[in-house]
Parts: C-alpha cells; structure tokens; sequence
C-alpha cells in the first residue's frame, strides 16, 4: 500500500511539536535512534527528518508528498508547493533590528544601510515594495552577531521571545511578517496519496478545534435555562438534561478559553451551582 511521505524538521523550533502534532492525531513514530526516515507503525506514512529550509524544495519535487515547516520558510523559498492547512503553533514574527543604543527614525532608517539575514527574498522584495534601497548580507544563521562584528548595520531575522535580540544587543525596530507552522503539499499528489492526506487533515482539525475550548458542565433551576442558553451557544446548541432534583436540569456545553472567565461569571450571577470545566482533546464538527 502506498505511503504518505511527510517532511518535518530534524530539530530546532517546530521538530518537536510536529512529532506531538503526529502523536495528537494518533500516528506513533518512534525515532529513538535519531534516524533521518522512520516509518509510522499505525499508519501508512513515512517519516522524513530534513532541515526545515530544504522541506519546501524537496515538497515541490515529490522526494516527500506533505511537509511541517514555517510559513516564512515557504515564502523564502517561494517552491510550487500548496500550504493546505495553517497549524497555529510555532508562531514568530520577523523582524528588523538594529543596535539597542540607535535612534529609529522609521523605516527610511534603513536607507543604503546594510541588513543581515537569511531570508534575503523576503527581505528584498520588502525593501523593493517601499522604494527603500539596502543592501542584504545573506547568513545562514548565528544572524544576530552581525552587527556586533561590523558586517551589518541591522538585522532581519525571526523573533520569537526576543530574548536572543536582547543578548546580542539589538532592539526591534519594524515586525514585517508574522509566521507560523503550516502543512504544505506537493500539487500533483496520486488520489491515494490525497486521500491520506484527507485523512490526515481531519484528524489535525479535529485537534485544533479542540484547542483554546473548554467542555462545561453546570446545574441550573429551570426557569433561567433559556438565559444560560443564551450565555452558552455551544456547537450546534447546548445539552440540557433533568436531573433527579425536580425543577433543576444539567447543561452541557462548549465554551472557548477567551470568553471562559467572563461567560462563568455570567453562569454563576444567574445561579448555576457544581460547574465543571473539562479539557476537550479533540473535536469533530
Ligand atoms: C531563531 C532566530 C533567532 C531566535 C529568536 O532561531 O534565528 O536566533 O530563533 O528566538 P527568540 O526571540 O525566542 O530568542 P531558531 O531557534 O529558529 O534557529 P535557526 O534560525 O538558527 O535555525
């Protein structure tokens, strides 16, 4: 039988969230032995350990069908590939940053400057938009120590915590893109293959949907359920079961963790009694 061969990093910020993404949807991979291709024992795919800037070229040949990788590494490489799912970890932004002690003065500051980076297309095609003229130092890494070592004036690079730019001395000047993890595909994929990856997106969006959401439970008198229906919209509508205690019913419901302080508030101001908050790990709508 055919498998779905995936591409995913060998390590750094997203190899092992896309493992724990792999695991979420119920697909075992062992690689204890730190090898670069392992197989998944419970599900036909083949498992490639790459560095994330290579994914997008080897996606777009068909050398691995699907692969994980930032988006900034998608634009940088620009490969005809398809992103077909967002997957909401891994998120940076990049950046431009200059010496903490410079004075910013706006984007103009970095007119005839020189910019450190490793996303030089990225980069340029900013720079080209804006009419702005830089000269781009292309670095493989380590991106941060270019300033420090006289051989740019800034630098253009991902920031995540900011505390990388922060050591090296550096301040953010200008946040250009923001990124995430994404699953990206090859265009040409056999309907087999396609179908796996069906399979696939199902299972990453019943995760998902599952996240940032809560399952509540409470118990209310009866006669303030249509307010708390209204407080609780839930998926289609919420569940409400009598309980023992006549003239008292249990409501069921689904409630999205920035809207949960507030909504229990409500939920208690109108007498709801015994609420239980569940973590909900998956979700098929
Ligand atoms: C990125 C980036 C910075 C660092 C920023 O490196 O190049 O060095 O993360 O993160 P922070 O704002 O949380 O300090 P990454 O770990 O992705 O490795 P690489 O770019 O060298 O592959």
């Amino acid at each position: 039988m055919d498998k779905i061969k995936i591409a995913i990093q060998k390590s750094g910020r997203l190899s092992e969230k896309s493992l724990d993404l792999l695991t979420e949807c119920g697909i075992r991979v062992s690689n204890g032995n730190r090898k670069l291709k392992t197989e998944a024992r419970n599900f036909p795919m083949e498992i490639f350990f790459l560095r994330d800037d290579d994914i997008p070229q080897y996606v777009e040949q068909g050398v691995a069908d699907i692969g994980i990788l930032g988006e900034n590494e998608v634009w940088e490489k620009d490969k005809d590939v398809q992103i077909v799912e967002q997957l909401g970890f891994g998120n940076c932004r990049l950046s431009l940053a200059i010496p903490k002690d410079e004075q910013y003065t706006g984007l103009d500051y970095f007119n005839h400057k020189r910019i450190a980076t490793s996303y030089p297309k990225i980069l340029g095609r900013f720079f080209q938009k804006k009419g702005i003229d830089v000269k781009i130092e292309e670095l493989g890494g380590s991106v941060e120590i270019a300033t420090g070592i006289g051989l740019a004036d800034g630098i253009f690079d991902i920031v995540s915590t900011g505390s990388t730019l922060l050591m090296n001395g550096l301040k953010e000047a200008e946040t250009i893109v923001r990124s995430e993890a994404v699953l990206i595909s090859n265009k040409h994929l056999t309907s087999t293959l396609s179908a796996l990856l069906e399979q696939l997106l199902f299972r990453i969006k019943a995760y998902k949907n599952g996240q940032g959401k809560k399952y509540v439970l409470l118990n209310v008198r009866n006669e303030v359920i249509p307010d708390i229906v209204q407080l609780l919209p839930g998926m289609r509508s919420p569940s409400i079961l009598p309980l023992a205690d006549k003239g008292w019913s249990s409501v069921h419901s689904v409630i999205s963790d920035d809207d949960f302080w507030e909504v229990i508030d409500e939920l208690k101001r109108h007498g709801a009694e015994g609420i239980l908050v569940i973590p909900i790990e998956k979700m098929i709508l």
